[in-house]
């Protein structure tokens, strides 16, 4: 899949920070930003536009996105085909993935992290991974998407997990953000309960990372 952005806004805001208005977007030069699956042989590139989207000051080690995106290579819950990346020829700049996820005995997959390198940023590439994964997850026969996240993903038609009974935690901000897209509408008012991501998003003590 290609998805067209314009030329100008990621020279522009890559040199000098600029926001620019999408009324502009017709006179602009264009190119494709292609959404392919994950390889292993992108990984320091991913690592690097995870990096640039997700890293600010109170950044850790303890948990990154960008050390994330690799430890789930190794886990049981990683989905290859539901893994991927955004490329501007061949320079990684977005990535997307769905992972193994249950909410009570419904299986499902669960989104994030999803990151787009800062620069190419409000230019389209965030939504055309993020449908590429409903897609994809959609043609897999999977019934619900769920993730923690904030209002960028009531676009796609994901709604708030509270109304259905669903939860994450104890924790009652995580909770909050906790929303679900359904792509099976049978299962929608049946799936209920404690969302249960793999393994890789819990420490020893089993709290989310
Ligand atoms: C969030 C993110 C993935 C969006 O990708 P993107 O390519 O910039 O987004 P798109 O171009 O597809 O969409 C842009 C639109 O989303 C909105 N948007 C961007 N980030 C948003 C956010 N965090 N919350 C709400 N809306 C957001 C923009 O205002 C813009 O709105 P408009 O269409 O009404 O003008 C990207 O900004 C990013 O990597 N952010 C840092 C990491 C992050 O927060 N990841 C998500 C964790 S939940």
């Amino acid at each position: 899949m290609k998805c067209k952005i314009p030329r100008f806004m990621v020279t522009l805001t890559s040199l000098k920070g600029f926001n620019i208005h999408k009324e502009n977007h017709r006179y602009r030069e264009e190119q494709w930003v292609e959404i392919k699956t994950f390889e292993l042989s992108y990984l320091c590139g991913t690592k690097d536009a995870l990096k640039s989207a997700f890293y600010h000051e109170n950044s850790n080690d303890r948990f990154n996105e960008w050390e994330f995106a690799e430890t789930l290579l190794k886990s049981d819950g990683y989905l290859p085909k539901l893994c991927v990346i955004a490329l501007d020829e061949e320079n990684v700049v977005g990535y997307n993935v769905l992972t193994k996820a249950k909410i009570g005995s419904f299986p499902g997959q669960a989104l994030g992290p999803l990151g787009v390198r800062k620069e190419y940023q409000n230019a389209g590439i965030g939504s055309a991974l993020v449908k590429e994964c409903i897609k994809r997850a959609e043609e897999s026969g999977s019934s619900w998407i769920a993730l923690l996240g904030g209002n960028y993903y009531s676009r796609f038609g994901f709604e708030s997990g509270n109304y259905y009974g669903i939860t994450v935690s104890e924790n009652a901000f995580d909770n909050e953000h906790l929303q679900i897209l359904f792509l099976d509408q049978s299962v929608k008012g049946r799936v209920s309960g404690r969302l249960v991501y793999c393994d890789a998003f819990y420490d020893a003590d089993g709290n989310l990372l």
